[in-house]
């Protein structure tokens, strides 16, 4: 069994802190990824960004393939993911996070949107998602500008939420 990281729950200003884009895709940064990914699997969830593991660099990780379904795995690692391009049709889905957990939200975003990164070996890679997809990666790299879901929602149901997750907090079921 790897060790995993510990997930960081909101409140807290990692957060709400800006990664900084990564220099070199080395050993390290591959490592942080592996670990990143087998935590986000154990959560379980289907993405999760470096501040959620309390590091500001530009580093995330996603998953959409169904595990309950015993679909092959097919992780996507990303660094210094840039959305290059986004649609103008838009799109309202449910998004839940790690970082606040058991709770959703309606989020609306652009459709699809072209991300332009640096894969896992650290080559220029793009990809052109819609759909969950498009939402997750969109969600991920809010993250690492220190954006979450909950920020697109009104002061009430902000609110709502983050009391909610403080009391979850309180009865120690996080
Ligand atoms: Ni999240």
């Amino acid at each position: 069994m790897s060790d995993l990281y510990d997930i960081i729950i909101t409140p807290d200003p990692v957060l709400k802190a800006e990664a900084q884009p990564v220099n070199k895709v080395d050993e390290a940064v591959r490592k942080q990824m592996d670990k990143m990914l087998a935590t986000m699997y154990d959560a379980p969830g289907i993405g999760l960004a470096a501040n959620q593991v309390g590091l500001l660099n530009r580093v995330l990780v996603m998953d959409l393939s169904n595990r309950e379904e015993e679909e092959s795995p097919e992780p996507i690692f990303m660094v210094n993911p840039q959305i290059i391009h986004e649609s103008e049709e838009m799109s309202i889905m449910q998004e839940g996070c790690l970082s606040i957990p058991r709770q959703y939200a309606d989020v609306e975003r652009p459709a699809t949107v072209r991300v332009k990164y640096l894969d896992y070996n650290g080559k220029d890679a793009e990809l052109e998602a819609s759909g969950l997809l498009s939402h997750c990666v969109q969600h991920e790299i809010d993250h690492l500008n220190g954006v979450l879901f909950i920020d697109y929602l009104s002061s009430l149901k902000r609110n709502m939420i983050l009391r909610k997750v403080e009391k979850l907090k309180k009865q120690r079921i996080l």
